[in-house]
């Protein structure tokens, strides 16, 4: 019964994820004309001169078009991607009763966003800062000389739309992306499992960004999606997970590289996520990190929240029984930034590797190690 009712939940949520899709071509249009309207309401003289600022907002209408196009595509295919379960069940409630999700908007505008830097050519340079650094680690810790790579299992926590996870298994690695955002989930699925041409796709990221444009043509930059063909390369060896990171691996001693980038401050207790990855890695793994501390549940009200300066986090690594490796600051990491605007975040991120002790050499509490 209580299985029954945490499915009908589940399918709830899943639905009015749907609904949330299915509604971005019509707000995104409202918010575009309640501009149109603040123009419309502008003395004459004003609308005169704001011409070419009327016809850049028919532009942008036309660029939420497109990206619209993307979605009954990837909708389509939703429902397989968990065996029907959720589009099977009954539901009191109709779909459209259901309603859309709070901030259900610009979760799809983050995954244009997430698209560009996932899967985008666009997208490479900022692959290259933030990805490379832990797949060129991953190849240093497992030569093929000395591991067959194919039996190294390789995690990759908050995956985004997997493009890290799919990269690392493209090098052999058996390696596994964890998601819990059903909008980066289904976004995935589809550029994964469907996507068969490279460019297939072009898309705006950036039309939701109204402000910092030098010209209309910053927002309307445009990216072509997937830089690469997903499916064949990395068949077998890859797969991606649905659920929260704490819920899901629960199964301690698992893996043998855990590998986080902008991940670990998603967590509102830093430290959870930290014992956790300890403990699903085997004696002698190794866990290696790259990112900002956001902390994103900073400014969440009624969440406890703790953030933790990035000492007393490396603090915290050592005592749950990690030993530092390396340990780098002021990398320079963009996210899903838009090169042509004139607001331009750059983060000095802390990359780090750690290993947990090896229970062979006697070294499994880490208090040693302080
Ligand atoms: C800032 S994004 C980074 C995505 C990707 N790693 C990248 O570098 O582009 C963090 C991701 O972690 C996911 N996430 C946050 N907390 C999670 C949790 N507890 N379990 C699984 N995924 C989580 C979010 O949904 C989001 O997609």
């Amino acid at each position: 019964m209580e299985t029954d009712q945490k499915i009908q939940e589940e399918r709830a949520y899943f639905l009015r994820v749907i609904n949330t899709f299915k509604s971005y071509q019509e707000l995104s249009r409202k918010r575009i004309q309640h501009k149109e309207k603040c123009v419309g309401s502008l003395p004459n003289q004003h609308k005169k001169w704001l011409n070419k600022y009327y016809e850049d907002l028919q532009k942008l209408k036309e660029g939420v078009d497109k990206n619209a196009e993307f979605i009954p595509m990837v909708l389509k295919h939703a429902c397989s991607m968990f065996d029907n379960v959720y589009c099977n069940t009954e539901m009191p409630q109709s779909e459209q009763q259901l309603g859309v999700l709070n901030e259900g908007l610009e979760k799809v505008q983050s995954v244009f966003k997430q698209l560009m830097r996932d899967w985008s050519s666009l997208g490479a340079a900022e692959r290259k800062q933030c990805y490379d650094p832990i797949i060129q680690e991953i190849l240093v810790h497992f030569p093929e000389e000395h591991y067959d790579r194919a039996e190294v299992q390789v995690l990759v926590p908050g995956a985004g739309l997997g493009r890290l996870a799919f990269e690392i298994a493209s090098r052999g690695f058996k390696c596994q992306g964890n998601e819990f955002n059903l909008f980066m989930l289904i976004v995935s699925f589809y550029v994964l499992n469907l996507c068969k041409n490279v460019d297939e796709y072009l898309i705006y990221p950036w039309i939701h960004q109204y402000c910092n444009n030098h010209s209309v043509d910053d927002q309307l930059t445009t990216a072509k999606f997937p830089d690469v063909k997903p499916m064949p390369s990395a068949e077998g060896n890859f797969s991606m997970t649905a659920g929260d990171f704490l819920e899901v691996y629960t199964m301690k001693e698992e893996w043998d590289c855990v590998a986080t980038c902008f991940f670990i401050d998603c967590a509102p207790n830093v430290v959870q996520f930290i014992e956790t990855i300890y403990e699903i890695l085997k004696p002698g793994g190794v866990w290696i990190n790259l990112g900002p501390l956001l902390y994103h549940y900073s400014d969440v009200k009624k969440e406890k929240s703790i953030e933790p300066s990035f000492k007393v986090v490396c603090d915290v690594i050592k005592k749950v029984g990690f030993q530092m490796e390396k340990c780098e600051t002021g990398v320079k990491t963009k996210y899903c930034q838009n090169p042509n605007s004139m607001l331009q975040y750059e983060y000095d991120s802390v990359f780090f590797v750690c290993r947990k002790a090896d229970s062979i050499n006697g070294q499994v509490n880490g208090e040693f190690n302080t």
